[in-house]
């Protein structure tokens, strides 16, 4: 393993470099199709070619590097995980997925590695889906399950999707050019810090990923009736901020009751001033499970309570839906080998899901799929003080290498 230390220390290093490109001067947040984007794809198009690979970006913001081979009729294989970060990210949340395989081609570079398949590196744009709502906008497109609808979707400050490719330097009417559905990819592997704390409970550095939690997301309005805080009476009140608190404390009760995960992560209340009663406000539902159809009983629940609560205050409600992700599971052969990659480089194989969702559901619409996880301190994720041990990158390294040379 101390062959891959200092190609570990490289990926560390590079997140760490990558970390200040953000549009936040006080914390990491880069966001699809920003300057900050496009900054990182060209610095991670740079060390693809100093990795010696071809690079190119493609119709949906992606970044991409081929390491070819001289295989006649090689097959493709694609590695990689997501540029963008969610507001007050961490350094290493899909950024490490994408820099320490960067790293990894870096060593097969150096040491004249022939593969007997082209291997391509993708560093998503979206995943987190943190400017525009929806997510998996790069893979989503790469997997060919693109929705026209997104393009008039808007950012917190109006500006559409369509309008923001075009800003990159994109059109939005050739996305489909980005659409690998041709069968051209045999298979995707993503590598990714765990956001949970099983593999530190566990003692290891890195987990095989048996299947991804399925999710939906909804964005939801709120409109009562704005009035003077001192005047009108308790009972007379049309409070939205109070009814959406009302809501909050119901999904939580029933996400709790129903051993599901459900959360609001973001509310904004529009009206907002100490001596206004709060007309208008609008707040995010992210639901979660490995078992589908729960999941979709446990949406209606929320759904028809959180109606009921409207109704009972006399306040409008509009709920809509942003995102979609069925379950996915990996593939069961790929798992294999990563188990044999892991026990080559004397590791116990450890199988895990994911509740976090990743780009690996949108490439499994045209692929086979699987995951390899890594510890991250505590766990900590989407939080500044996410952390992981340059050892532990150093292992995935190697693990990678016995996976991918032995594929
Ligand atoms: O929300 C998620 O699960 C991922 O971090 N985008
Ligand atoms: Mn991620
Ligand atoms: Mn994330």
């Amino acid at each position: 393993m101390d062959i891959f230390n200092r190609y570990a220390v490289q990926a560390y290093d590079r997140c760490e470099l990558l970390a200040n490109i953000s549009q936040d001067p006080a914390c990491v947040d880069r966001r699809y199709l920003t300057p900050q984007h496009q900054q990182v794809n060209q610095q991670v198009a740079l060390w693809m070619q100093q990795a010696g690979m071809k690079v190119w970006q493609d119709e949906a913001g992606n970044q991409w590097g081929r390491y070819t081979s001289n295989t006649p009729n090689a097959q493709t294989v694609v590695i990689g995980s997501h540029l963008d970060t969610v507001p007050n990210s961490g350094k290493y949340d899909g950024i490490l997925g994408v820099m320490t395989p960067l790293s990894l081609i870096q060593y097969f570079h150096d040491n004249q590695v022939a593969l007997p398949y082209h291997l391509e590196l993708v560093g998503f744009g979206d995943e987190e889906g943190t400017r525009f709502g929806a997510t998996l906008l790069g893979s989503c497109a790469v997997a060919g399950t693109w929705q026209e609808r997104w393009a008039t979707l808007e950012d917190e400050n109006g500006i559409s999707l369509a309008q923001a490719m075009g800003d990159f330097g994109l059109d939005i009417n050739h996305i489909k050019n980005a659409g690998r559905g041709d069968h051209s990819i045999s298979s995707f592997i993503e590598f990714h810090i765990e956001q949970g704390p099983v593999l530190e409970d566990q003692d290891l550095a890195v987990g095989i990923v048996s299947g991804i939690a399925g999710a939906n997301r909804f964005s939801i309005n709120i409109t009562g009736q704005a009035g003077h805080a001192g005047t009108v009476p308790m009972s007379m009140r049309k409070d939205a901020l109070a009814a959406s608190s009302d809501m909050i404390l119901a999904i939580e009760r029933i996400a709790r009751s129903q051993d599901i995960v459900a959360t609001v992560g973001h509310l904004q209340c529009k009206s907002g001033a100490v001596n206004v009663i709060c007309g208008e406000t609008a707040f995010s539902l992210d639901i979660r499970s490995t078992d589908d159809e729960h999941k979709d009983k446990v949406v209606g629940l929320i759904i028809d309570e959180i109606t009921l609560i409207a109704k009972g205050r006399k306040v409008d409600i509009d709920i809509k839906a942003t995102h979609q992700a069925h379950g996915v599971k990996c593939d069961q052969q790929l798992q294999v080998k990563l188990a044999n990659a892991l026990k080559a480089s004397g590791i116990e194989p450890y199988t895990l899901s994911s509740g976090a969702g990743h780009d690996t559901m949108a490439m499994a619409k045209i692929c086979p799929v699987a995951m390899l996880f890594m510890r991250c301190e505590k766990g900590i994720s989407h939080n500044p003080a996410e952390a992981v041990s340059i050892s532990d990158i150093a292992v995935a390294t190697q693990v990678l290498a016995e996976f991918l040379v032995n594929y």
